[in-house]
């Protein structure tokens, strides 16, 4: 089965990076939210990073307009009956996903894959809401999107041989290498950074190193490009302490639960770099 048209359900901070990427990777997109307001706002980000690509000169400004051109935006599901491929990227909270994939499920032609960007619910929990849980897969992409090289696909137990290659077929599309993991949330890139991050922090609380240290000790000694911490306030406080709770939910692995700093920080409005202050000063 060729896909051809992706529908995105969710237009925040993932799904407009994934409609931005399956856009420009010349997929028709579709891609739905709650309200015209937000969908809108989701619509202006993809506008914006494209429009500084054109900028830096990494696309041309023809890429952008055809990019823009393949992406279709709707506040009605019922416009992702003809889609080959819809993937879910709304909030973590296994209710709402399950009656996404519901809705979308009696929606869809029968061809239609499913796939979910979660973090860390299981796929075969959220395959047991449709009818068709051998079309049903994980494509948890990481941010931001567009320019990642990675796309880790999770295969639950009801997933198909079908499926899964056509899955990783549209990820190398996308120009991401695949990898696959088994439906064991929270699946290979975040046990280990989830892992990296928390002993890291520990450290810093037990003040056994300085942040700097903590962070030189992986850029110096094992080449990352940026150190735990630092990277923290890359991604936004906020966002570890949402990955976390919301593992933790899951899980109930004491070892995902929110760092007690991690909430001080939150507290205090110290986010990282988008707020100009995090465990470092961007001031
Ligand atoms: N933030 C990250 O770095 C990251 C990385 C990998 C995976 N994820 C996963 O991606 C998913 C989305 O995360 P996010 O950070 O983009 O969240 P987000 O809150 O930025 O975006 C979710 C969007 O879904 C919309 N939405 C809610 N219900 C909807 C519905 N019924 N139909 C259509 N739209 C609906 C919301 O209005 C919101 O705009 C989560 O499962 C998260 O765990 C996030």
């Amino acid at each position: 089965m060729e896909i051809k048209k992706v529908g995105v359900v969710g237009c925040g901070f993932m799904g407009s990076g994934i409609t931005q990427a399956c856009a420009q990777s010349g997929y028709q997109v579709i891609v739905s939210e709650i309200n015209d307001e937000i969908l809108n706002k989701g619509l202006t980000t993809i506008d914006y990073y494209l429009t500084r690509s054109v900028l830096k000169s990494k696309i041309s400004q023809q890429d952008k307009d055809s990019a823009l051109a393949r992406i279709k935006g709707t506040t009605n599901t019922r416009d992702f009956s003809d889609c080959d491929l819809v993937i879910e990227v709304v909030p973590e909270n296994i209710d709402l996903k399950k009656e996404v994939f519901t809705r979308i499920d009696k929606i869809c032609s029968e061809h239609t894959i499913l796939a979910s960007n979660t973090s860390c619910i299981s796929i075969f929990e959220l395959a047991k809401a449709t009818n068709r849980p051998e079309k049903v897969l994980g494509t948890h992409f990481l941010s931001p999107v567009p320019p990642s090289k990675l796309l880790e696909i999770v295969r639950s137990a009801a997933t198909s041989d079908e499926t899964l290659e056509i899955g990783k077929k549209f990820g190398e599309s996308l120009g991401k290498t695949v990898i696959v993991a088994k439906d064991v949330p929270p699946f290979i890139f975040n046990r280990l950074l989830m892992a990296l991050e928390g002993t890291a922090l520990q450290m810093l609380e037990e003040g056994i190193a300085t942040k700097e240290d903590i962070d030189k000790s992986m850029t110096l000694g094992l080449y990352h490009p940026i150190g735990p911490i630092a990277l923290l306030d890359f991604n936004g406080i906020d966002v570890a302490y949402k990955v976390c709770q919301a593992m933790y939910e899951q899980t109930k692995d004491p070892q995902y639960a929110p760092s007690p700093l991690i909430k001080k920080m939150i507290e205090a409005g110290w986010l990282g770099r988008k707020t100009g202050k995090g465990f470092y000063d961007y001031k």
